[in-house]
């Protein structure tokens, strides 16, 4: 299912991304702290396990820890970009990497890296990239992940293309896929319109 999620303040740092003024340490910085602010949604429905502790004044307390590894995996290279934002709220997740492209002579996927920790298939796996513009990066790496045995996977990003989502929905039907903003459509160079350029350009002021 794919949920969008609105909030004024997501909306004003988006707007900040857009901005092709903004630098890519403005660029950056936005984009970590959306990370951040979507973390709150997307565990809304996560299950902690009870742990017991004592607290200062003596007294023995039921309270909630996670249950369960949780792994974040950015398709490199710009799915990077999100990493410390999600981190700063889950600071012991693991980071796992998939390094995936779709070359434009032959439009195969190809894989060049992937390396997830050694965790419980029951893991929870949030994969991140910024920008869903066609879908065959995001359907690729989770058929990869799903090949591997896991189970809970989510799928983050920041702005989706009509035409990518409707595709990553029908291939994935069993993923929760999280948004802050769908645009209007890819242009011919398969850019979002309006979209924020080259998300990994941006974040790595390589351009
Ligand atoms: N990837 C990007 O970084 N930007 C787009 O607009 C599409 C794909």
């Amino acid at each position: 299912m794919t949920k969008l999620i609105k909030h004024p303040l997501i909306e004003i740092k988006l707007t900040k991304m857009r901005d092709e003024n903004s630098s890519h340490i403005v660029f950056k910085k936005n984009l970590n702290e959306i990370g951040s602010l979507m973390v709150y949604e997307i565990l809304r429905n996560y299950k902690p396990k009870v742990k017991k502790i004592k607290t200062p004044t003596n007294s023995i307390t039921n309270g909630k820890t996670f249950n369960n590894d949780i792994v974040i995996v950015p398709i490199l290279r710009a799915g990077l970009g999100m990493v410390a934002g999600i981190e700063t709220l889950i600071p012991q997740a693991k980071i796992g990497h998939i390094g995936i492209f779709r070359n434009n002579k032959t439009f195969q996927v190809e894989e060049y890296f992937y390396k997830i920790p050694i965790v419980s298939k029951k893991a929870e796996i949030i994969v991140v990239d910024p920008m869903l513009a066609t879908g065959v990066t995001a359907i690729n790496a989770i058929n990869k992940i799903k090949k591997d045995g896991y189970k809970n996977i989510r799928f983050v990003c920041l702005v989706a293309a009509p035409e990518g989502l409707l595709k990553l929905e029908k291939k994935h039907p069993d993923i929760d896929i999280y948004i802050v903003a769908i645009d209007k459509k890819l242009n011919d160079k398969k850019y979002i319109i309006p979209g924020l350029g080259d998300s990994g350009d941006r974040i790595f002021g390589t351009k």
